[in-house]
């Protein structure tokens, strides 16, 4: 089973691709997180990658492109995959249609979870995130056993630079005008399914396994 996770910044789509991946026991590929391990780490991809993210701008194409096409080729994924920020751009979309005809592959599955911008700079200001393994809460909704200290691994919880609310709202303009055509896109290729973020995570779950089956 091949997913794309679609939905604004802040829309749940981390917090659903993980249950999901952890369901149907395929692998989460998030380039968020993957360019935030490449940050952590000091590589040079994570240095470029970083004056981007800080600003709310997306990475340049290139950048991404060839790193997911390599990824989903990988033995783990060969089952499926849920890929969770990716693609963000047209150009993006045709390339991994482009990449997996060759294999005579494609996806099955783009799932829009739609929330509302009012809703998301809340979301935002209130998640947190683990320094070390990258597991995510909120202070609201999923507040971590002790405050600061991530329930999984004991490590600090913070902030991501980039959800402070002058780069949400970047990040949100940048959606809309970016990443909001793939909705059109994936509608045409008739494989789009719309999912109301709104609700609580356990029901948007559940109206996401209702699409995928159990
Ligand atoms: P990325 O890490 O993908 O960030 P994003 O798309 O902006 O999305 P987020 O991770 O912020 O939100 P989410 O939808 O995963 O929500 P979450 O589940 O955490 O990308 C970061 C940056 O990397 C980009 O800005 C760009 O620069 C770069 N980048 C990445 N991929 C790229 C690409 N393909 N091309 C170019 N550049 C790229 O939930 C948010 C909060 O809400 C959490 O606190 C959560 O606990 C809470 N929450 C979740 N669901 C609910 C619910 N139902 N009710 C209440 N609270 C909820
Ligand atoms: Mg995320």
């Amino acid at each position: 089973m091949k997913i794309i996770m679609l939905g604004a910044p802040g829309a749940g789509k981390g917090t659903q691709a993980k249950k999901i991946a952890e369901k149907y026991s395929i692998p989460h590929i998030s380039t968020g997180d993957i360019f935030r391990a490449n940050i952590k780490n000091g590589t040079e991809l994570g240095k470029k990658a970083k004056t981007y993210m800080d600003q709310g701008l997306l990475v340049p194409d290139e950048l991404v492109v060839d790193l997911v096409v390599d990824r989903v080729g990988q033995d783990d994924a060969k089952n499926g995959y849920v890929l969770d920020g990716f693609p963000r751009t047209i150009p993006q979309a045709k390339a991994l249609d482009e990449a997996l005809a060759k294999l005579g592959d494609k996806v099955d599955y783009a799932i829009n979870v739609e929330v509302p911008d009012e809703n998301i700079i809340n979301r935002m200001s209130g998640r947190r995130a683990c320094v070390s393994c990258g597991a995510t809460y909120h202070l609201v909704h999923i507040p971590p056993k002790t405050e600061g200290i991530c329930d999984t691994c004991g490590a600090e919880l913070i902030l991501r630079d980039d959800d402070k609310p002058e780069t949400v709202k970047k990040r949100l303009d940048v959606y809309h005008d970016q990443t909001q055509p793939l909705i059109d896109y994936y509608t045409n290729s008739g494989i789009l399914k719309e999912v109301d973020g709104t609700q609580d995570m356990a029901d948007v779950f559940a109206a996401i396994t209702g699409i995928l089956g159990e």
